[in-house]
């Protein structure tokens, strides 16, 4: 048992060169958690609330010197002296302290940080790995990664309107094999556009960036790569897609704004989706194929494909218990996606992967677009044993440290650690 002696926190800058906010939680033993926050680009509406400074003298407004303070200035004062391993305490005391229903007066990054702070100190008083303090199992499961290889929508400026498509090496027989299959692919990829004569700039994800000309060279190119590499395009490496529909929904319709300017009905939308699946059936994922708003369209959407394939909800859930629940209710999805952020707590995010397990739903463990070198991710989803995860591209060091920290956990578990590959896929196949 140790408590909880000092918090301090600084100002650094995530993989887009804004600042983010780095938390340092130390205990009466000496020892310390360092958490570093995350911030996405393409976010939902509900997601707890990222607190930036708005002087327009920094960093174009989008300082984060009053999460700074509010962590040394409100939070220090009111956690110091509480259990380090009392996770779910700590937890109720940030959210209580802040008292607003989306986080917006301490600031998610805030809370965020000094709740992983804690868990990360609680893993080093313990002299425990951080997945196994986050959860002691007999056996661990490596999960699947999807690596979001060419990028579209919001983040590139090319006739794509979808946002990620991604590659999920789920024949690997282990963790370490998937990473070489993907990172095979992503090179096989590269040449194919190189040859082809497209550029092989990376975006913020690491995935690139063409001007195709439409969503399905995307899936074409997929498959030559895959294909080029030397694995079987479906059962050896799927294709998974995130269209993040939010972002191309304007007033009840979604529009291809960056490809033919159709306009498509949520109806519409649903037809479409039937089709690709049909067309390719090498995607067992699907992540806000509709929009956050469109609820009747996403039950529509649940009722005729959610017995083929993985409907992950992202923008439309936010990683919020609440509404994760509503969304139950009304028959939405059969996945989330968790994001630490979306929420802002430890706690609250372990309780929507439960809550997902207790109604056979699934959860993908996800990175945000702006990341840092922070590696919790990995840990949570070894901890959690969700058996899924995306953190970008096989290229760019914010993404590879987490592929690299789930390598360092594989090695250091040997023959306690499975992979979770091919059982993904044939759930839905
Ligand atoms: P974001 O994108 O981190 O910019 O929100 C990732 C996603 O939509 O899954
Ligand atoms: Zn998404």
């Amino acid at each position: 048992m140790s408590k909880i002696v000092k918090l301090d926190a600084l100002e650094i800058l995530d993989s887009r060169g804004n600042p983010t906010i780095q938390v340092m939680l130390s205990v009466e033993s000496g020892r310390t958690g360092i958490a570093k926050v995350p911030s996405g680009a393409s976010t939902g509406k509900n997601e707890a609330v990222e607190l930036r400074d708005g002087d327009r003298k920094r960093y174009g407004g989008k300082g984060v010197q009053r999460a700074v303070e509010n962590v040394v200035h409100v939070i220090q004062p009111a956690i110091t002296g509480t259990e380090v391993c009392e996770q779910e305490a700590i937890d109720e005391k940030l959210v209580a302290l802040d008292g607003t229903s989306n986080k917006g007066c301490l600031g998610a990054n805030a809370i965020l940080g000094v709740s992983v702070a804690a868990a990360k100190a609680a893993a080093c008083e313990q002299d425990a790995p951080f997945y196994r303090y986050l959860a002691q199992r007999e056996a661990y499961v490596l999960p699947v990664p999807m690596f979001n290889v060419l990028n579209g929508g919001r983040h590139a400026d090319n006739s794509l309107d979808f946002q990620e498509f991604m590659i999920a090496p789920v024949g690997a027989p282990s963790f370490s094999e998937a990473l070489q299959a993907a990172s095979e692919t992503f090179h096989a990829l590269k040449d194919i556009l190189q040859t082809k004569g497209y550029e092989t700039s990376v975006g913020d994800e690491g995935g690139f960036a063409p001007r195709l000309r439409s969503n399905e060279e995307a899936m074409e190119l997929l498959g030559s790569a895959i294909d080029k590499a030397g694995y079987q395009v479906g059962s050896g490496i799927a294709i998974n897609l995130d269209p993040a529909a939010s972002e191309f929904y304007e007033k009840g319709s979604y529009v291809f704004r960056k490809s033919d300017q159709s306009r498509k009905s949520s109806s519409e939308m649903v037809e479409l989706w039937k089709e690709w699946l049909r067309r390719y059936p090498e995607v067992y994922s699907l992540e806000d194929g509709l929009a956050e708003e469109d609820w009747d369209g996403w039950t529509a959407l649940t009722r005729e494909l959610g017995t083929k394939v993985q409907l992950v909800a992202d923008d439309i859930f936010v990683t919020n218990p609440k509404i994760f629940h509503k969304g139950i209710e009304r028959r939405i999805a059969n996945s989330i996606l968790i994001k630490l952020n979306q929420i802002g707590t430890i706690s609250e995010t372990l309780r929507c992967i439960e809550i997902a397990r207790s109604n056979s739903y699934t959860a993908v463990i996800s990175h945000r677009s702006g990341e840092t070198d922070d590696t919790t991710i990995a840990d949570l989803a070894v901890a959690t044993g969700v058996g899924q995860i995306k953190a970008g591209s096989v290229c760019r060091g914010e993404r590879i440290a987490k592929y690299n920290r789930l390598l360092e956990i594989e090695h250091e578990l040997g023959h306690r650690a499975s992979y979770a590959g091919s059982g993904v896929y044939s759930r839905w196949k």
